[in-house]
């Protein structure tokens, strides 16, 4: 893996998408959301027999890093088999708290370095004219 990537975010990512609850989709998505100072929060989706109530590993790692008195969010590596982006849901929940986040989408089908293919974008790209806090 090159050292530019964020290593221990991305190794987090993956670890959640081990403990992803997705009997329905059988898409295993894993998160990590990271402060300024290095704090790692990590989640994973989790679907339910109604499907409409299911969660996102991206609002799933949010609420715990919130919960946990974590605010200062710089970065979340998102890790799911083709790397895809976060919803449009997921796009306005974090804008909430990070509207300077960097998103690692992490690609686990790519084997080009030790945690996948790894893109980076900016939540700014993604919700252009978006809601700022
Ligand atoms: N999913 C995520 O957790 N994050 C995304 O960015 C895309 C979709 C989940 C929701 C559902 O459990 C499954 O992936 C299929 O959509």
């Amino acid at each position: 893996m090159s050292s530019d990537l964020p290593d221990p975010l991305c190794q987090a990512a993956l670890e959640a998408r081990s403990q992803a609850h997705a009997p329905y989709s059988q898409f295993m998505v894993g998160a990590a959301l990271q402060t300024a100072s290095g704090h790692i929060s990590p989640g994973c989706n989790l679907e339910n027999r109604s499907y409409g109530l299911t969660n996102c590993a991206e609002r799933v790692a949010l609420g715990n890093a919130v919960a946990a008195g974590h605010r200062d969010f710089q970065a979340i590596a998102i890790a799911s088999s083709g790397g895809v982006l976060p919803c449009g849901a997921c796009r306005q929940v974090l804008l909430e708290f990070c509207p300077q986040l960097t998103i690692f989408l992490i690609d686990v089908d790519k084997q080009v370095n030790d945690v996948g293919y790894v893109q980076t974008v900016e939540l700014a790209d993604l919700l252009p004219g978006g809601p700022t806090p």
